[in-house]
C-alpha cells in the first residue's frame, strides 16, 4: 500500500482489566497484545508508524524494545498527558507526523485481531469512492451491541454520526451497527478536524468518534466499510475479552500450522505461540505449550503435557510426555523424555537420547550418546557414542563457583556415578557403578572407586538372636 502512515492508540488506562500491567502488553498468544496492529502495518509498508503512549508509558516502550529481536516491528512513541480521550490521543500523534501529507489509518492497540486484508480494503474503499470521503471507518454489526458507539445513518443510508454507548439515549440502544475504531483520514483533514472537537459528553473526553458529524456538517462524506467477521474486530477491554481473543488468535495460529502440514491432535488443548515454526508432517499431542522462538522440525513428535520455549529441535526427534524444553538446542532423530528437564545451553546432538527424570543444563550431549534414567548432567561436555548410567550426577558446583566434567567419545560411565567437577574422563575409558570420581580418568583406563564387597556367613540369624 502506498503512501500512509498510521497512528495506533495505546494510551489509555484499561480500567477495566484490573490490572497493574498497561492493557497493551497483556499477551495475546505470548507476544503484547500491541505487537498485533503494528505487525500489520509493517506488512502494510506504512511509511511512519507513530504509538501513542501514556498509561505505563514507559513499560510499554521497553517491552516493545525487548521484543525487537524477535522481529518487533518499529514504530514511534508519542507520549499523551494527560489522556483526554481518543481524538485528543490522535491530536498528539499527529505532532510526530508534520509535514505528512498522505493517508493515515488509525487503529487502537487493543484490537489485535485485525488483519491486513481488512485494512487494505478499507484504505481501497476510501481511495476509489468519488468524491473522496473525509473519513472512512469499519463498522460490524453485532447481536449485543453493548458497550461499542453506534453508527447513525440517514434516510438514504448515509453515516451522519458516531454516539458513544453512554451518550445513546435509550431509545437508540437497539442500532447494532457499531464502530470498530478503524479509521483512515487524510492527515490534512485530521489536522484541521481535530481543533474542532468538544469534550461536551458523559465522559468529558476528546471523541474522535465526532469527527464524523464534523465532517458531515462541512458537507464532505464519511464510508463505512461493514465487516462481515465481528471476530476479527473485538476490542480487549477485560480479561473474559482477552481470553476470547487469546482463544481466536491461537485457532488462527493452529489452522496455519494444520493447512501446512502439521497434525494437531487436539485443537481446543494446544497452545503455539504466534512466533513458532513447526515443519511438516511433525504430529502435536494434547497439553502441548509451544513458546517464543521456538522451531519444531519435519516429523517431529510432541507428546502430550510437553513444553517447549525459545527452543530449536530438529527434525525426526520425539519429545515423550511431560518433558520441559527451555532454550535448549535438540538435533536431528533425538528422543527425549518422557518427563525429562532441558534447561538453558543445552545441546543434544543427532540421534542422543535423554531419558526419564534427566536434567541437563549448560551442556553438550554429543552424537548418539545416552543418560536414559534419573541423572542431573551440569556444565558438561559429553562427546558421542557416550553411555551415562542410571542415576549419574555431575557435581558441577562447590558452594562457590561452578565447573564443568569432560567426558570424551565413546565412554561407559556406570550407574550411580559421582563426578565430581572439574574432572575428566578419557576415549573409550570405563567408570566402574557406584564411584566418586573426583580424579581425571585417562583414555582407555577402567576407573573404580569401591571397597571390596565382604560376606560375613550366619550374620542375619545372629543379630536376630540378639534382638531377644
Ligand atoms: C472506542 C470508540 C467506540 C468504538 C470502540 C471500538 C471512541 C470515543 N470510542 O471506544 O466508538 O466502538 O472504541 O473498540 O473513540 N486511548 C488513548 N488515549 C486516550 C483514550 C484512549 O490512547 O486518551 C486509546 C486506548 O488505550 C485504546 C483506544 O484508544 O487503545 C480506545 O480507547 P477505549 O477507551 O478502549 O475506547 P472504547 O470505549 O473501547
Ligand atoms: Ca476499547
Amino acid at each position: 500500500m502506498e503512501n500512509f502512515a498510521a497512528i495506533v492508540l495505546a494510551a489509555g488506562k484499561g480500567t477495566r482489566m484490573k490490572s497493574d500491567t498497561p492493557k497493551v502488553l497483556h499477551r495475546v498468544c505470548g507476544r503484547p497484545m500491541l505487537y498485533y496492529p503494528l505487525r500489520v502495518l509493517s506488512s502494510l509498508g506504512a511509511k511512519k508508524v507513530v504509538t501513542v503512549v501514556g498509561h505505563g508509558a514507559d513499560e510499554v516502550k521497553s517491552a516493545l524494545g525487548k521484543d525487537k529481536a524477535a522481529g518487533m516491528p518499529v514504530t514511534d512513541f508519542h507520549l499523551q498527558k494527560p489522556q483526554l480521550g481518543t481524538g485528543h490521543a490522535v491530536g498528539e500523534g499527529l505532532k510526530k507526523l508534520k509535514g505528512f501529507k498522505g493517508d493515515v489509518l488509525i487503529l487502537s492497540g487493543d484490537v489485535p485481531l485485525i488483519t491486513k486484508e481488512t485494512i487494505s480494503a478499507l484504505v481501497k474503499m476510501h481511495r476509489r469512492k468519488s468524491p473522496r470521503p473525509a473519513l472512512s471507518l469499519v463498522s460490524i454489526i453485532l447481536d449485543d451491541p453493548f458497550g461499542y458507539g453506534r453508527i447513525i445513518r440517514d434516510d438514504s443510508g448515509g453515516v451522519t454520526s458516531i454516539v458513544e454507548h453512554k451518550d445513546l439515549e435509550a431509545l437508540k440502544r437497539s442500532i447494532n451497527e457499531v464502530n470498530a475504531g478503524i479509521y483512515v483520514a487524510s492527515a490534512d483533514f485530521l489536522r484541521s478536524a481535530i481543533r474542532r472537537l468538544k469534550t461536551d459528553n458523559k465522559q468529558g473526553e476528546y471523541y474522535l468518534t465526532d469527527l464524523v458529524s464534523i465532517a458531515v456538517k462541512r458537507g464532505e462524506q464519511v464510508a463505512a466499510l461493514t465487516h462481515l467477521e465481528p471476530g476479527e474486530v473485538m476490542g480487549v477491554n477485560n480479561r473474559v475479552e482477552l481470553a476470547a481473543v487469546n482463544s481466536r488468535m491461537r485457532r488462527k495460529i493452529l489452522s496455519r500450522l494444520m493447512l501446512s502440514g502439521v497434525t494437531v491432535l487436539d485443537p481446543e488443548a494446544t497452545y503455539v505461540d504466534s512466533g513458532v515454526k513447526v515443519g511438516k508432517d511433525a504430529v502435536i499431542y494434547p497439553g502441548v505449550h509451544l513458546e517464543g522462538e521456538t522451531v519444531i522440525g519435519a516429523r517431529c513428535i510432541i507428546e502430550e503435557g510437553v513444553k517447549v520455549a525459545d527452543s530449536v529441535v530438529a527434525s525426526g526427534s520425539h519429545i515423550k510426555s511431560g518433558s520441559v524444553l527451555e532454550a535448549a538446542r535438540v538435533g536431528k532423530g533425538v528422543v527425549v523424555g518422557p518427563y525429562a528437564r532441558l534447561r538453558p545451553g543445552t545441546e543434544l546432538k543427532d540421534n542422543s537420547h535423554i531419558g526419564n527424570f534427566v536434567e541437563v543444563k549448560n551442556s553438550v550431549i554429543g552424537r548418539g550418546s545416552k543418560a536414559n534414567h534419573l541423572s542431573y548432567i551440569g556444565d558438561s561436555t559429553i562427546g558421542s557414542r557416550v553411555n551415562i548410567g542410571a542415576g549419574t550426577i555431575t557435581c558441577n558446583y562447590d558452594g562457590v563457583r561452578k565447573w564443568r566434567t569432560t567426558i570424551a567419545d565413546g565412554v561407559f560411565i556406570g550407574s550411580d556415578t559421582q563426578l565430581v567437577a572439574p574432572v575428566k574422563v578419557g576415549k573409550g575409558a570405563y567408570v566402574g557403578s557406584g564411584p566418586t570420581i573426583t580424579k581425571d580418568v585417562p583414555p582407555g583406563s577402567l576407573a573404580l572407586t569401591r571397597v571390596e564387597q565382604k560376606i560375613i556367613r550366619g550374620w542375619a540369624k545372629k543379630k536376630m538372636k540378639g534382638k531377644k
